[in-house]
């Protein structure tokens, strides 16, 4: 099936992928952070109860990863792309980075989270992150020492579902790019995409998990189908 390029309501999912390229590393490939850390002991509740310390270590170490990074052609594509299309573009993403805003984008809905931002544990206070985070750092409103990162660990709810969700049934094209379609709610959209009538495009480096549940796919590099992709949709 083609997809036709002329939508009304868009709505794109991003992953990892989108950002490999800025040298930000993905999770699930090969020399992924999930290859290297234990996600049980870095990304749940229950491992930032058990050692907080190490937990302040793997984020403040993808903190600094993201200030040395540069958006690359595809976060600029996005953000052309939303520009262009103003009020009609929604861009979620489940990267904890800021590349989409720094090349210009708007709005960006981080469903899990965003490394540029704290969170304390006791009281659900949120505030602007520091560099380099540690949970004996006094919460700025309760003053308590719970502060942790403003990240979705595993076990617990993305943010904004109810915004995504309405986004959802009112796209006429849904878009996951570099995403490995591993993780619910997220690799759920195509299908709630799909059954509000959207039609779906896969753009990633290789098929993923739930290619079989788009209308199309295409595969390269982000930074090359992204931009070709968006010049498409602009004509
Ligand atoms: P993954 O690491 O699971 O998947 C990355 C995807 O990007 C794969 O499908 C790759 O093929 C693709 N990819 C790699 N390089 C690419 C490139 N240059 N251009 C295009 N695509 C490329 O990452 P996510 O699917 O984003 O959650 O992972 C989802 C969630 O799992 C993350 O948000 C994180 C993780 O655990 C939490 O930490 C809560």
């Amino acid at each position: 099936m083609t997809i036709s390029m002329r939508a009304d309501r868009v709505v794109v999912l991003t992953g990892a992928g989108l950002s490999a390229e800025s040298g930000l590393g993905t999770f699930r490939d090969k020399d992924g952070l999930w290859t290297r850390y234990d996600l049980n002991e870095v990304a749940t509740p229950e491992g930032f109860a058990r050692n907080p310390a190490l937990v302040h270590e793997f984020y403040n170490a993808r903190r600094a990863n993201c200030l040395e990074a540069r958006p690359n052609p595809a976060h600029e594509a996005l953000a052309r792309l939303q520009r262009a299309m103003p009020d009609r573009v929604t861009l979620v993403t489940q990267n904890v980075d800021d590349l989409l805003e720094r090349a210009g984008a708007v709005e960006v809905i981080h469903m899990h989270g965003e490394l540029t931002r704290a969170l304390c544990a006791a009281c659900g206070h949120r505030w602007d992150a520091t560099r380099v985070m540690e949970v004996a750092a006094p919460c700025p409103d309760c003053e308590r020492p719970a502060t942790r990162p403003d990240i979705v660990w595993f076990g617990e709810m993305p943010y904004h579902m109810e915004r995504i969700e309405a986004a959802l049934r009112d796209a006429d094209l849904f878009v996951a790019i570099g995403t490995s379609g591993n993780v619910y709610p997220a690799a759920g959209f195509v299908q709630e995409a799909a059954f509000a009538g959207a039609e779906t495009l896969e753009l990633n480096l290789e098929p993923s998990a739930t290619v079989s549940l788009f209308d199309a796919a295409r595969f390269g590099p982000a930074s090359v189908v992204v931009p070709d992709w968006v010049a498409e949709v602009l004509g």
